[in-house]
């Protein structure tokens, strides 16, 4: 009698299905990388350029040194990061709410660029900015 474990036929047939079962896994993760080389960078950049800006804006002037300068150079990055939104996303840009909530984030940058005081005012401008971000991510992200 012979034991099923020590079958050759069945030691053939496991190590052929684990052989498949890595190649298979390998082949899997090398499709995987390729793909994501294909995306395209930079919507997912500018967001995260924004998101380091307004970082950046929200905790300067919270400081005690606040520098009016330096406050006034993030939101106008912002402002022109801002502007670059819809060229970043092709294929939302002729969406009219996306357009939409793009627009109002650069409305909301203006009225803040055209006030004067950045520095004392920050956490509430932070907060208005914030408030623009979320308003496109809540139905686009
Ligand atoms: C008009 C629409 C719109 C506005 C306004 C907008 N975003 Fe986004 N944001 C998106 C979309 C769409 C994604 C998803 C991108 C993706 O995953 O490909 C996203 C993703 C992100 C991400 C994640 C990026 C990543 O690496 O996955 C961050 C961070 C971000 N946004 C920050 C911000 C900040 C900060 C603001 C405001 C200053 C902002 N966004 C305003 C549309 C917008």
């Amino acid at each position: 009698m012979r034991q099923p474990s020590s079958s050759p036929s069945l030691m053939r047939y496991l190590s052929v299905l684990v052989a498949g079962v890595i190649l298979g896994t390998l082949a899997t993760l090398v499709l995987v990388r390729a793909l994501q080389a294909r995306v395209d960078p930079f919507p997912r950049a500018l967001m995260q350029v924004m998101e380091r800006q307004l970082q950046q804006f929200g905790q300067g002037p919270a400081a005690d040194r606040c520098d009016p300068a330096d406050a006034i150079s993030r939101l106008q990055s912002l402002r022109v990061l801002a502007g670059g939104i819809e060229t970043a996303f092709p294929g939302l840009a002729s969406d009219r709410r996306f357009a939409a909530q793009a627009s109002r984030l650069r409305a909301t940058l203006d009225a803040e660029l055209a006030s004067p005081s950045a520095c004392g005012q920050a956490p509430r401008i932070a907060d208005d900015i914030q408030a623009a971000c979320r308003g496109c991510h809540q139905d686009f992200r």
